[in-house]
């Protein structure tokens, strides 16, 4: 199976800013004349329509022409991860029946960002957890983490269980989704020092606090300020190169 172009926005965990950093790239990069698209395999805890599901919110955040229901594979109301949510509405599906999916929408688009859902293990299929899929679709991951205490090692667990899965990683990306006070948490400062250091992946940027609107221009201006774009922009130019490097392999 060939690799899929594009990049997978996984997390630490969910609620870590995947759909803000996601939106923020795409919206970063399309601006720079790149016709990157966005892909949400499945998404859980809203209906379409309610304004409030992921595919919505990344439609919105970009101003990306797209239907939700073509952003968003699947889309279950439960709150719960994709295999449970699917089970409660009676769904199911295949990861080759997913990849086709985003095959499909992958023709208007010379790339894409898929986001995850929740982090890299959680269930998909009866078979296969998140990080099975991203092997099956041999795509690069970016990790997206908190940036407070707790990241060191939600971020290594997630890169050493997407090396377990053969899942290369571009890098990490530290998102602030809440105001940082260093007094009252000072590993803020020198986290990603730590899991560069410990892991070899690659720092692409600490994505700041948005505290007024999050709009299209302030998370193009955000991601300008804070993320190494060049190297997500490479990788998605040179996936099939991206592949072969040893971007994973510094531990071994
Ligand atoms: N940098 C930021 N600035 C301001 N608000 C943020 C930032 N990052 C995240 N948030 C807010 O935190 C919440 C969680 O972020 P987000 O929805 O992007 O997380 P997620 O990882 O995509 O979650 P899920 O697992 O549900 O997909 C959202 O309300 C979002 O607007
Ligand atoms: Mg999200």
């Amino acid at each position: 199976m060939k690799p899929m172009r594009g990049l997978f926005v996984v997390g630490t965990d969910t609620g870590v800013g995947k759909t803000i950093v996601t939106a923020a790239l795409t919206a970063a990069l399309r601006a720079e004349n790149r016709n990157v698209g966005i892909w949400k395999p499945v998404q859980s805890g809203n209906l379409l329509g309610s304004g409030a599901t992921d595919a919505e919110r990344l439609l919105q955040y970009t101003g990306l022409n797209e239907q939700p229901e073509t952003v968003a594979t699947f889309t279950f109301e439960a709150p719960l991860a994709p295999l449970q949510a699917a089970k409660q509405a009676g769904v199911t599906f295949t990861l080759q029946e997913l990849r086709h999916a985003g095959e499909h929408l992958l023709h208007r688009y010379e790339s894409l960002l898929i986001e995850g859902a929740g982090g890299a293990a959680v269930p998909l299929t009866d078979e296969s957890l998140m990080a099975g899929f991203m092997a099956e679709l041999r795509v690069p991951a970016l990790i997206v983490a908190r940036s407070g205490l707790g990241t060191i090692n939600h971020t290594l667990l997630t890169i050493s269980y997407l090396r377990q899965h053969g899942v290369s990683i571009l890098g990490f990306i530290l998102n602030q989704g809440e105001p940082v006070d260093l007094n009252a948490d000072p590993s803020a400062a020198t986290n990603a020092m730590w899991i560069e250091r410990y892991s070899g992946i690659p720092f692409l940027g600490r994505f700041p606090y948005l505290q007024n609107e999050i709009n299209t221009a302030a998370l193009i201006d955000a991601a300008r300020e804070s993320i190494r774009l060049e190297t997500i922009q490479q990788a998605l130019s040179n996936f099939k190169e991206l592949r072969g490097k040893s971007y994973d392999d510094k531990s071994k």
